[in-house]
């Protein structure tokens, strides 16, 4: 395999990284992932304290090989109690509250937030001393850095420009800049725009996010020789992770590809659509928490877009991912979430099905035949003898 500061640094026998897939990347998919020789990443973004503590003694149980916790960097304003009543109305609630009407279910006074409080969770990743923690959606609080990194926890930060890059890893002091920087492209995306993040993080129109062949060297050319640069999006076979490390990766971040092996906790809905969906049925959408991200298209996220909401109709990610919990979880009650819920996929999930021969292979097996692919590959002579 190719030479890999992040895979020498922690000791992994490859530089393939399961990336967090809230919430489905859990401790068996983590454990056979790390135990496989790669780097399995907890997706404890949507879990409660308790929950991530009881995650990584089990991961810990699993597999005495690193691992990764991720989690989501709180937004800032922080939202308030208010924020998660009526007392604001926005022009999405009348389309969620017909979705309501549809399904039978009570129109709340009072939503639940889907995120718990960072601070706890966090504090629960230094007292377990787990070996990497990685963030996407932003900046994590002032200080978080350099305790993380005083406690002897590699970070990981995750950016969708060559910007947000730069001010993950150029900061003031040393102590407050991430180890590694994940370079994430349009395939998939979690954006880091649309409402609430906070500092110099910069507004990025979605209509202008690169895809991970244009972001990537440029991120390299940016910030790589300080940090490792880790390739996410679109990557979901042999050729494409090769080409991720000819383009200056020094490790690649595998999500969709991960949720199509044995281990996952993907529930059958998901799992079918990815099994069976047009290998272009998906959408960059803000329909299921007010958040770009990439999914397989459905009614609930047609709906909302044939709505003519404008971009300020929905609130930002904290007020409006609470305002659409009711109704996923209604739906998938009632059998309907193939219809209602979201279902998170990279550009290239039809590729990763075939990879995968149809999501028959083990998360050890998927990362064999990576290795495998990518070792032929190297070997190839770019002239023809
Ligand atoms: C179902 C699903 C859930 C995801 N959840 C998270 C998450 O919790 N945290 C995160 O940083 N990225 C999340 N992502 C993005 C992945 O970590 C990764 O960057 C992305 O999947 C890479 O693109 P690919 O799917 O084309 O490999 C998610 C992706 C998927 C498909």
């Amino acid at each position: 395999m190719l030479k890999s500061r992040l895979a020498h640094h922690l000791k992994l026998k490859y530089p393939i990284i399961q990336a967090p897939c809230a919430p489905y990347s859990l401790e068996p998919l983590v454990a056979a992932v790390s135990n496989a020789g790669g780097l399995g990443s907890l997706s404890a973004a949507l879990q409660s304290p308790d929950k991530i503590r009881n995650s990584i003694r089990e991961i810990k149980r699993l597999t005495d090989k690193p691992f990764a916790v991720n989690l989501f960097a709180p937004q800032f304003p922080q939202p308030t109690p208010d924020d998660f009543t009526n007392k604001q109305r926005y022009p999405s609630d009348d389309i969620l509250d017909n979705f309501r009407k549809e399904l039978g279910a009570p129109c709340p006074e009072r939503y639940t937030p889907r995120s718990f409080p960072f601070e706890d969770q966090l504090n629960v990743v230094l007292e377990e001393r787990c070996p990497v923690l990685s963030f996407t959606f932003g900046q994590l609080p002032d200080g978080a850095i350099a305790k993380l990194k005083q406690a002897g926890i590699y970070v990981i930060g995750t950016a969708t420009t060559v910007h947000e890059a730069k001010i993950l890893v150029y900061t003031q002091n040393d102590q407050d800049a991430v180890d590694a920087i994940i370079a994430q492209g349009s395939e998939i995306i979690n954006c880091l725009q649309a409402g609430g993040h906070r500092g110099k993080l910069r507004d990025t129109k979605i209509e202008s996010q690169l895809g991970t062949m244009s972001l990537l060297p440029q991120v390299v050319d940016a910030v790589g020789a300080k940090v490792p640069v880790l390739a996410a999006g679109g990557i979901s076979d042999a050729r494409s992770l090769y080409a991720s490390f000819i383009l200056g990766a020094d490790a690649a971040c595998l999500g969709t590809l991960f949720m199509l092996t044995k281990e996952t906790t993907l529930p059958d809905y998901h799992r079918n659509a990815l099994l069976s969906a047009s290998p272009d049925a998906t959408q960059l959408t803000r329909a299921f928490t007010g958040r770009y991200a990439r999914g397989i298209t459905n009614r609930f996220m047609d709906t909302m877009h044939n709505s003519c909401l404008k971009e300020e109709d929905i609130p930002e990610y904290d007020i409006y991912s609470a305002r659409t919990m009711d109704i996923l979880a209604k739906a998938k009650a009632d059998g309907k979430a193939d219809e209602y819920c979201n279902m998170w996929a990279g550009q290239s999930f039809g590729v990763g099905r075939e990879f995968t021969n149809n999501g028959t292979l083990s998360a050890a097996e998927t990362i064999q035949k990576l290795v495998a692919g990518v070792e032929n590959l190297s070997k190839q002579s770019f002239t023809q003898q």
